[in-house]
């Protein structure tokens, strides 16, 4: 989750790598810090606070002149793994003798032994972090080749980094490696940039390279000589990345959780573009690069994930078992990880991830692999670790989500998913027919979610009632009960209420005993099946006095007298309404926590992309 930018060139490299931190700032972190290289010197400025703090040092420090002079460094914006956030802790960290500069994102796991090793051979440590044994260790192998010494240092490395390296005696190269973090190289006209995200990149160019685990790069003016682990020449594929800086800008909205909110019905339509076929009633999804006889090999579906992407792959368990009949199970990626997992040969893992760098997601990749699974990704991030790690899969096309409240993610999930399960299908029981009659239905899902964007004013009066609620239950049944834990999700991250998704019939087995008229509860009375059951359980929870707001479906006017408050749903398939329904309750928490004066886009404790475990 830290950030990381890198840069030689002939701009001002201060300009650059405090502009790039910028761009990061929305991964969350407690403290920055920049180093820089000239005339033989290392200078270093850090400290806990925010890049704007840091900014604010470096022009009090280092003039103009300086500053425009200067072509090369590396900064950090940090969040703490080991060590509380102090201008000690905070990177860049510099090696023993004071010559060498790192910053790193990651976990170095056999830190301890290490640091006990370096500081018997008279190793003085400044702060508490991993990080700094790191390049002390680095410095412990350099005899004036900086690459030689990472690469001989990172052999005695376990763990996970994304470094970049500096030396006062090589002002015009940076040294970068990583493993289980990422790290993207942005190419420029004589200038060449690194950074942990290429939103820091995009800035200056659109032509990046992504390291696989095991690089290691020497970047220069003239670009990036890539080596393996053994410090052998390898090449790597320049991409070029498709959106531009507006497109991370919050273009006018409040927040980017907002924009992003207002923003699905484009992502959704560039999630669908070219992946439905009419004809054949079907799916087009060439990144599955499976053929229908391989497909319809398939006997198992696993679905992996974290947090709202695992809430997606509940959803997906619905899909893939109604329409392609196909067993599903769902398993939070941390457990899938170490609980030795049954895998078959006939078995398909799906891995979704919006980043592509959860670090526990990815584990679960590496260990469905390692047990010969079929692993397909499903990224909204083009190169990022668990896209490539799969080798194959379905990227969302949703766009840069900045917000750490997944929104557009989690609806180009859904729609994704509902391809696949579309696809698969197709291979199975599922008519032609049928399928022409589905992608119809999935085509509808931009506008739906249009529809539910265009009732924005009604959902702020709902959450204006309810801004200062302590507690909540979000309830649902069916494919809805994953979209009442997401709600749940969505209002507690961002406005720090406690509130829990419950299955409806769940709430009368313990939980019901929770309800007065302090504790509302949202549930989804959509005009799908389950509904009159919905409706008891709703009737339930008023006769414990409990608020009730029901998401219902336009013109049903059955079940409006049994809720306090609606807000509601174009009338659509039961495959579809998780989509619309979701951006309801994204709408309804986004309000409550702008009613509540939170940092929406930046919660407390939170993090964009979860990279470490
Ligand atoms: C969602 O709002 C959260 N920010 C979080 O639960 C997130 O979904 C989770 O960390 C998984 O992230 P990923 O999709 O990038 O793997």
């Amino acid at each position: 989750m830290c950030g990381i930018v890198g840069y030689v060139g002939s701009k001002s490299a201060c300009d650059v790598l405090l502009g790039g931190l910028k761009r990061l700032e929305y991964r969350g972190y407690d403290s920055a810090g920049i180093a820089v290289v000239e005339s033989g010197q290392l200078g270093i400025l850090k400290d806990k606070g925010k890049v704007r703090d840091l900014e604010q040092t470096v022009y009090a420090t280092w003039d103009e002149t300086f500053r425009r002079r200067v072509g090369l460094g590396i900064a950090h914006t940090r969040w703490a793994t080991h060590g509380s956030p102090t201008a000690a802790n905070a990177h860049p960290h510099t090696d023993q003798s004071g010559r060498l500069a790192m910053v790193h994102n990651g976990i170095i796991e056999n830190y301890a032994a290490l640091k006990q090793q370096l500081a018997a051979k008279g190793h003085r440590f400044l702060s508490q972090t991993d990080s700094e044994v790191l390049i002390h260790l680095i410095g412990e192998f350099y005899q004036g080749n900086l690459c030689e010494a990472v690469c001989a240092a990172l052999k005695h490395v376990e763990g996970t980094y994304g470094i970049a390296v500096v030396s006062a005696d090589a002002p015009e190269a940076i040294v970068v490696a990583r493993k289980g973090s990422p790290l993207v190289i942005g190419l420029g006209e004589n200038e060449t940039i690194v950074a942990s995200d290429v939103s820091a990149i995009i800035a200056h160019t659109r032509q990046v390279i992504y390291l696989d685990d095991d690089d290691v790069a020497i970047i220069t003016r003239a670009g990036a000589e890539v080596r393996n682990a053994h410090n052998v020449p390898v090449s790597r594929a320049v991409a070029n990345v498709d959106w531009d800086a507006g497109a991370a800008e919050k273009g006018g909205y409040e927040h980017f959780m907002l924009k992003e909110i207002f923003e699905q019905p484009d992502a959704l339509q560039n999630s669908l573009r070219g992946r439905l076929d009419p004809a054949m009633g079907t799916a087009i999804l060439s990144g599955l690069a499976l053929s229908p006889r391989e497909l319809a090999g398939i006997r198992r579906i696993v679905i992996v994930g974290c947090g709202t992407s695992l809430h997606a792959g509940m959803v997906g368990k619905y899909y893939f078992e109604e329409l392609a009949g196909m067993p599903t199970e769902v398993e939070q990626a941390a457990e899938y990880r170490y609980r030795n997992p049954i895998i078959q040969p006939e078995d398909m893992v799906v891995a979704i991830s919006q980043s592509g760098e959860t670090a526990d997601t990815l584990a679960a990749v590496r260990e469905a692999k390692q047990k010969g699974a079929l692993v397909v990704g499903l990224c909204n991030v083009v190169g990022s670790t668990i896209a490539r790690e799969t080798g194959r899969g379905i990227y969302l096309h949703a766009g840069p989500e900045i917000g750490v409240a997944s929104t557009k993610a989690f609806t180009c999930q859904l729609a994704v998913l509902l391809m696949m399960a579309l696809k698969l299908g197709r291979c199975r029981r599922l008519s032609r027919q049928t399928g022409i009659e589905i992608g119809d239905e999935i085509r509808t899902i931009p506008d739906l979610v249009k529809r539910v964007l265009a009732g924005n004013d009604e959902i702020v009066r709902v959450a204006q009632q309810y801004a200062t609620a302590r507690d909540f239950f979000f309830l649902g049944r069916g494919c809805m009960y994953p979209v009442a834990m997401e709600g749940a999700l969505k209002l507690k991250e961002i406005s720090y209420i406690h509130a829990e998704g419950y299955h409806a019939a769940e709430l009368k087995h313990g939980p019901i005993a929770l309800l007065d008229d302090q504790v509302p509860v949202l549930a989804m009375l959509n005009d799908i099946a389950g509904r009159d059951k919905m409706v008891s359980n709703v009737q339930e929870c008023r006769a414990r006095h409990a608020p009730t707001i029901g998401v219902v479906t336009e013109g049903d006017t059955d079940v409006v007298q049994n809720v306090d408050e609606i807000i509601r749903i174009p009338r659509c398939s039961h495959l579809t309404a998780p989509i619309p329904t979701a951006v309801a309750l994204q709408l309804f928490s986004y309000h409550v926590a702008r009613i509540r004066n939170c940092p929406i886009d930046q919660p407390r404790n939170l993090a964009k992309s979860v990279t470490v475990e």
